[in-house]
Order: C-alpha cells, then sequence, then structure tokens
C-alpha cells in the first residue's frame, strides 16, 4: 500500500509517497517552508500544495508535533495555539481533499525506527527521542506504541526538559557539545530511572552529527542514533495506516 507522508516542523512541512510495507520513499521527499504564523489553514493548505505536487490520490499520513489523542489536538508547545481543540485529521482532509489520518510527529519517527529502522526486531521496551525544537518522545513495546507520551516536558531541574536539552537550546546558548551531551545525558539518565527502556534512539536533525556527543552519553541502556534520520517521520506517518491506531484497525 502506498501513502504519502508527511512530516510537519516547525521549519518546514516536508513529505513523500511511501511503500508502507517496505518503508522506502518512492520519490525524493519535497519540502516547503512552514507559514509564519502556522496556522491551522495555511499549514493545511500547504500540505495540499505537497499532495498537489505528487499529484496524489490516495491517503495522506501525517506527523504533528502535538498531543494528539482521540484525534485532538491538546497542547502547543512549538505549534500556534490555534491548533488546539482541532479535530486534526477532519481539519486537514477538508482542506486537502483527501483520506487524512494524523499522529504525534515523534510516535510517527519511533514506529518508524522500531519497525524499519534502528530498533526492527528488537524484543522489549524502545525509547525514541528526537532532538529539534523540542524533545519528542516515543515508547514502544514489542512493537507496540504507547502515544502521546510527551516526555519532553517533564520538569527536570527546575524547568521543563525540552527547554533546557533540545538542539535549539544547544544552539541558542551557544553550548559546546560537551556541555550539551552532558545535558542529554542527565536528561536520558533520568528517564532511564523512570522507563528502564532496553534501547533509546535518538534522532532527529542531530542525529546525523552523533559523532559529535555520543562519546559524551553514559547511560545503561544500548543507545543508537536514528538509521532513518529525517524520513522517519515521513515513513512513519505514512504508516499509521498499517498499525492498529486510536482504536481502529486501518487496514
Ligand atoms: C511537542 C511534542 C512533539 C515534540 C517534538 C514538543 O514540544 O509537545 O508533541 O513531539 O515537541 O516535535
Amino acid at each position: 500500500m502506498e501513502v504519502l507522508g508527511i512530516d510537519v516542523g516547525g521549519s518546514g512541512i516536508k513529505g513523500a509517497p511511501v511503500d508502507i510495507e517496505t518503508g522506502l520513499l518512492l520519490e525524493e521527499r519535497y519540502r516547503l517552508p512552514t507559514p509564519n504564523p502556522a496556522k491551522p489553514t495555511p499549514v493545511a493548505h500547504t500540505i495540499a500544495d505537497i499532495a498537489e505536487h505528487f499529484n496524489w490520490k490516495g491517503g495522506v499520513g501525517c506527523g504533528f508535533p502535538a498531543a494528539i489523542p482521540k484525534g485532538i489536538v491538546l497542547n502547543a508547545a512549538n505549534i500556534h495555539k490555534k491548533w488546539i481543540g482541532l479535530n486534526i485529521a477532519d481539519f486537514i482532509s477538508e482542506i486537502v481533499g483527501l483520506e487524512t489520518r494524523v499522529i504525534n510527529d515523534a510516535d510517527a519517527a519511533g514506529l518508524a525506527e522500531a519497525t524499519f529502522g534502528a530498533g526492527k526486531g528488537i524484543k522489549g521496551v524502545v525509547l525514541v527521542v528526537t532532538i529539534g525544537t523540542g524533545l519528542g518522545t516515543a515508547l514502544i513495546t514489542n512493537g507496540q506504541l504507547l502515544p502521546n507520551t510527551e516526555l519532553g516536558h517533564i520538569e527536570f531541574k527546575g524547568r521543563e526538559a525540552e527547554k533546557w536539552a533540545s538542539d535549539a537550546v544547544r544552539k541558542k546558548e551557544k553550548l559546546s557539545w560537551k556541555e550539551w551531551a552532558k545535558r542529554l545525558n542527565a536528561y536520558l539518565n533520568y528517564l532511564e530511572g523512570l522507563f528502564y527502556p532496553d534501547l533509546i534512539i535518538l534522532g532527529g536533525g542531530v542525529s546525523k552529527k552523533h559523532k559529535n556527543f555520543f562519546p559524551y552519553l553514559k547511560l545503561t541502556a544500548q543507545v543508537l542514533p536514528a538509521y532513518l534520520f529525517n524520513e522517519a517521520g515521513i515513513i512513519g506517518a505514512a504508516s499509521i495506516y498499517k498499525n492498529t491506531y486510536q482504536g481502529k484497525k486501518i487496514e
């Protein structure tokens, strides 16, 4: 089955058709800048433009940076507040004119990594942390996702963890790789003490530069960089058509 995977990020919205059985992109991904301000209507129109670029007529699977239990956007840490309360799949589907399903962006990346990437075939608990503007998390046990974990917002060192250890903070505070890795390590160590994962996968744009900070990480679990890098979000978003999600068996 082929699905158009879309990854909505703070600076760019990326998409590509995905073969959800193999997890492979069928065409080169297409990226458009995220509208500013990123209110619902212009963002949905940008997704429609991406669908049009591929002349897409099938289903759309979209990763979005918010908690979306039962399909309703419930928080807005790094997105426009106007999204809160929307039934996001219905809203986007109406503008795009195609069947659309939506999943948290880190859950999408986590599913892709667990199915096709660094966590493939791993038994036990896998914690995926996507590191970017925020800190996104996905918890997967034996292939089953616990959705909307939002562990980037746990209070740590007197503030929200993502306001202290994200890649955006590294850049903003001009931290050296070592200084930032110490923060990331402390945060991951804390999560380890709560969830005892067997494997931690670190994703997001910074995972491409893993050689700069992996040597400073000292954790009990095995730690791996994401294999699919930035494509994980697109692949995982498309693959929600393959998984049981929000109580529905989608295939
Ligand atoms: C959001 C999460 C998202 C993460 C990464 C956080 O601020 O609350 O939903 O997964 O950023 O984009």
